[in-house]
């Protein structure tokens, strides 16, 4: 563990608390971090009589779901702590941003706002400004932290999320900058308080980290090794979920098709899968990512026999040629690839097939990128993220050299992109006509009258409609494809 207070490295993250003189915290979790949210809680007291006000916080996501579902965990134990929600940055006394590395952008998104922080910081000195997630793992980033931005408060990264009471409540006691990131990741803490999003939908998370160190990735670095959750923690947590109003829940992993593995006895993800499909009350799953090398036919066939699981795969491409997918060190070619996509379309023919790509990866050159697009046209995805490849520092894409200049990754990227906008757009028509459960998200942002909800191939609808189906799942007749979302008539049962 690296942890450090001040530049003082201190080994145990116990003594973190016995630096300030606590009376036995519990040795426990989380029975320990209910004691520090406790102590919290009574120092917000004090404060909040003072102020004549609550104290609140405001979280910022960066990245993926999984970080969504950290700031989900993460305010829910500041809610725990005695703060409350705040609107804006502007009114908040707590700011965690919750951080992303996977692209040099997003490091460069979280340093751009830190200098907006500095100036909120200047007008309210007793702000507290704290930083989390993936991008925090890196030595790096800490080093240019503690160099150009002293003003920050509280430091953690993808491992410690569940001692953020404990953390801060050191911050409140000391005043002075803690930072308490663990280079390797420790046991799974279970039963954390959380702050869901929607009241209708929620992010499971089945496991953690990253086994596949594919070449380009810095996910295995700062997310550390694969752990499964117990199955009996997973289908407790849904059971709970459900009964609290949950209709659709989105299991969560970066290779959800390895689950089980290392957990005695050993289970795989179709098995699990099959399970959840049996808890009452729940109506819909959804399940990412999906790593291609690891999607089996039973998982094909499980989901092709419930009702309950979502017609959509995101089964990340990557590249379509096999020399580059190779020097990926993604273990599949492009006719593994293509087979699977076969497989599942054969058996699921309204299946949505969602991808991920990236261009310009260093031992690309013009020639791959043909392959990349022949792939597109012959699966005829539904929708796909493409990236231009971002070079991560410490994997090993970062030391190849380039076959391509920026200026002829760009136009590369442009076809590729061109070529995903044409065969979503034809895979979203295939849709028109059709009558399908919609589960409704919102009030439609551009119009009152009309909600927005999502059709099990994840694309959007618009409908007319009011607040009161707002959660509800209610059978849509797709009445208008505009590209890539649908306007469509609620079907009165
Ligand atoms: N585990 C997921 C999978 O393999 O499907 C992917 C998770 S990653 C957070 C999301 C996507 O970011 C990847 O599928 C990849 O396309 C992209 N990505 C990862 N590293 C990248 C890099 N260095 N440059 C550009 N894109 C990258
Ligand atoms: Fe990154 Fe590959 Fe792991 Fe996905 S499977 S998180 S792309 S290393
Ligand atoms: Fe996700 Fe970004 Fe971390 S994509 S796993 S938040 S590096």
């Amino acid at each position: 563990m690296i942890s450090d207070r001040d530049g003082e490295r201190i080994t145990d993250g116990r003594s973190l608390s016995n630096s300030v003189g606590l009376l036995n915290p519990p040795d426990t979790e989380p029975e320990r971090q209910l004691y520090f949210a406790g102590r919290i809680r009574e120092i917000l007291k004090e404060t909040s009589k003072k102020k004549g006000r609550d104290i609140r916080f405001f979280v910022q996501t960066f990245g993926c779901q999984m970080n969504e579902r950290d700031s989900e965990k993460m305010s829910g134990i500041l809610i725990n702590c005695g703060y409350t929600q705040a609107e804006s940055e502007e009114e908040a006394d707590v700011i965690l941003y919750n951080t992303c590395t996977v692209r040099d952008n997003a490091n460069v998104r979280v340093f751009g706002r830190l200098g907006v922080l500095k100036s909120l910081k200047e007008k309210n000195p007793e702000l507290l400004i704290c930083l989390s997630g993936c991008m925090m793992q890196e030595e790096s980033v800490i080093k240019k932290i503690r160099e150009s931005y002293s003003f920050v408060d509280l430091i953690f990264g993808t491992h410690n999320i569940y001692k953020f009471a404990e953390l801060l409540y050191e911050r409140l006691r000391s005043g002075s900058m803690i930072v308490d990131i663990w280079e390797h990741e420790k046991e799974i803490v279970e039963s954390l308080p959380s702050l869901r999003k929607y009241p209708f939908k929620s992010g499971v998370n089945i496991m953690f980290g990253c086994n596949n160190f594919c070449s380009y990735c810095i996910v295995p670095y700062v997310r550390g090794r694969e752990r499964s959750r117990s199955p009996k923690d997973i289908i407790r947590e849904i059971e709970k979920l459900t009964s609290d109003g949950v209709r659709e829940v989105m299991l969560l992993g970066q290779n959800v098709n390895s689950y089980g593995r290392g957990l005695e006895p050993p289970v795989t993800f179709p098995e699990l899968l099959k399970e959840i499909t049996g808890i009452q009350g729940l109506e819909r799953i959804r399940f990412m990512s999906s790593h291609p090398k690891d999607l089996s036919d039973e998982l094909i066939e499980v989901m092709a026999s419930s009702d309950k699981i979502c017609d959509h795969i995101h089964l990340a491409l990557q590249s379509g040629s096999d020399r580059v997918l190779k020097d990926m060190n993604r273990h599949y070619t492009k006719e593994d690839y293509l087979l699977k996509i076969k497989k599942l379309r054969d058996r699921m023919p309204d299946i949505a097939i969602t991808t991920d790509i990236i261009v310009g990866f260093p031992t690309e050159t013009p020639e791959d990128v043909e392959e990349t697009i022949d792939v597109i046209k012959k699966a005829e995805f539904d929708g796909a993220f493409t990236f231009i490849y971002s070079k991560r520092t410490g994997t090993p894409a970062a030391s190849m050299p380039f076959n391509m200049t920026d200026e002829e990754i760009h136009i590369q990227f442009d076809r590729v992109l061109k070529t995903v906008q044409e065969t979503a757009r034809k895979r979203t028509e295939h849709y028109s006509g059709m009558t399908l459960p919609v589960l409704v998200e919102s009030i439609n942002e551009k119009d009152p009258s009309m909600v927005t909800g999502r059709m099990p191939q994840n694309t959007s609808v618009h409908f007319k409609g009011d607040s009161s189906l707002v959660g509800e799942i209610v059978d849509v007749r797709l009445t208008k494809c505009c590209g890539f979302y649908f306007e469509g008539e609620m079907i009165r049962g």
